[in-house]
C-alpha cells in the first residue's frame, strides 16, 4: 500500500522533467527507510545523472545520522535501473555496490538490449526485486519511450496548418495560416518531440527555426532536412542545433534508421510533397490538423488530391478542439 502510493508520487514528480530528460524516458527514485523518505531523485537533464544515482547521493548525506547502514534501506524506481554504462555508468552496478537489500520497480525497460538485465544484476547480488508496480502509469508517461522499443520505430506525428478551403500555402511565398493562439500551441507540441523534420523546398522558401519557444527550459529537439538540392547552411535552421542532412528518399529507410538511436519521437513539418510522401508510406502514427476560418483560394496549393484523404490514409478523427478561431483536429490511425 505505502509502495503504491509513493510510486504515484515518484511517477508524478519525475513528470516535471519530462521536457529537460527528453529523448531519456523521465524516471523517479525514493529511498526508504520503512516507511519514511530518506531522499528523492529524478532525471532532471538529458545527459545527466539518472534518478537513482540523485536519490542515492542525496540519502548519503544522511548516512549515520537517520539510517545506519544502506542494507536497511528500499529503492524504490519508476523504471528497471539501467545495466549499462553509458554516459553516467549503470544504475544497477552502483545499487549494488550501494548496499541495497531490496529494490521496488515500476516498468521493466522495454529496451529488447537492456530489457530485464538491470533487474538480473539486482538479483544476482541478493538483492530483493519487485517490479510492476503501477507500470501502466509509467509506460503511458513514457508512451514515445515504449512505442519506439516495442514497434521498432520512432513515433511519428505529422502537423499541418490548412486554411477553410485545405490550402496549405501560396507557391513560393511564406505566409502564416492560422492565429497567434494555434502557433503558440505549435510550440509545446514541439517541446515534446526528440526530433522534427523538413523538406528542402520548406527550408528554402520558410527559412523557419522549428525550434520549441516556450517559456520553460527544454532540452530542444534534433532536426531533420530531407533535401538533395543546394541549401543555404547559415540560415536560422541550423544555428544552435543538431541537425541531420539526409539526401536519401526512402522515407521508411529514414524513419526506420532511428530505431537503433535515442529519438523516439519525430514532429514532420512540412509542405505537402513531403506530407504526402510520409502518409502514403503509413509510416504515421499521429496528424495534427489546425484549419483557420479563412479561405486562401484558388492560387494556393492544395494539401490533398482528394477529399477524405486523411480518412484514405487510415486515420480516425480522435478530438477536436477550438484554438481563437482555428479548429484543431487530432487523427490517429486505425491499428
Ligand atoms: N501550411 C503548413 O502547415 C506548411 C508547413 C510547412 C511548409 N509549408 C509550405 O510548404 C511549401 C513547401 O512545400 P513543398 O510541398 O513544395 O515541399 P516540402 O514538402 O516542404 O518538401 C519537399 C522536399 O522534401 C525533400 N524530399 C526528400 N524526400 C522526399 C520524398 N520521399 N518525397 C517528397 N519530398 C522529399 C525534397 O527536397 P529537395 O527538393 O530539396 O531535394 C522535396 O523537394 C512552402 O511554401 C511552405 O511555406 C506549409
Amino acid at each position: 500500500m505505502i509502495y503504491g502510493d509513493l510510486m504515484l508520487r515518484a511517477i508524478k514528480k519525475a513528470d516535471l522533467f519530462k521536457y529537460s530528460a527528453k529523448p531519456n524516458p523521465v524516471v523517479g527514485a525514493i529511498v526508504l527507510k520503512e516507511n519514511e523518505i530518506i531522499s528523492e531523485g529524478y532525471h532532471e537533464i538529458y545527459g545527466k545523472n539518472h534518478a537513482e544515482i540523485n536519490a542515492i547521493e542525496e540519502a548519503k548525506k544522511y548516512l549515520g545520522k537517520r539510517f545506519k547502514d544502506f542494507s536497511e534501506l528500499t529503492l524504490l524506481c519508476t523504471l528497471e535501473p539501467c545495466s549499462h554504462v553509458g554516459k553516467t555508468g549503470s544504475c544497477a552496478n552502483f545499487i549494488v555496490k550501494t548496499g541495497f537489500k531490496k529494490v521496488v520497480i515500476g516498468a521493466v525497460d522495454p529496451n529488447p538490449y537492456v530489457s530485464g538485465r538491470g533487474i538480473k544484476i539486482l538479483e544476482k547480488n541478493q538483492i530483493h526485486v519487485e517490479v510492476g508496480l503501477h507500470a501502466d502509469l509509467v509506460e503511458k508517461q513514457n508512451k514515445f519511450f515504449f512505442y519506439k522499443h516495442k514497434k521498432n520505430k520512432p513515433y511519428v506525428t505529422v502537423k499541418i496548418a490548412s486554411s477553410l478551403d485545405g490550402k496549405s500555402h501560396y507557391k513560393n511565398k511564406k505566409n502564416f495560416i492560422t492565429t497567434e493562439s494555434s502557433r503558440k500551441d505549435v510550440q509545446l507540441i514541439r517541446a515534446n518531440y526528440d526530433a522534427i523534420l523538413t523538406g528542402g523546398n520548406t527550408l528554402r522558401i520558410d527559412d523557419p527555426k522549428m525550434d520549441a519557444r516556450v517559456d520553460f527550459f527544454v532540452n530542444q529537439a534534433k532536426k531533420i532536412l530531407l533535401t538533395n538540392k543546394p541549401y543555404d547552411n547559415n540560415s536560422i535552421f541550423f544555428k544552435d542545433a543538431s541537425v541531420d542532412v539526409i539526401n536519401i528518399t526512402n522515407l521508411q529507410e529514414i524513419i526506420y534508421s532511428y530505431k537503433d538511436s535515442e529519438i523516439c519521437s519525430i514532429l514532420v513539418e512540412a509542405g505537402p510533397k513531403l506530407v504526402n510522401a510520409f502518409l502514403h508510406e503509413q509510416i504515421v502514427d499521429e496528424l495534427i490538423v489546425y484549419t483557420s476560418k479563412d479561405e486562401l483560394g484558388e492560387n494556393a496549393v492544395s494539401w490533398f488530391d482528394e477529399d477524405n484523404a486523411i480518412e484514405n490514409y487510415g486515420f480516425k478523427l480522435e478530438s477536436s478542439y477550438k484554438i481563437d478561431t482555428d479548429t484543431k483536429e487530432i487523427f490517429k490511425r486505425d491499428d
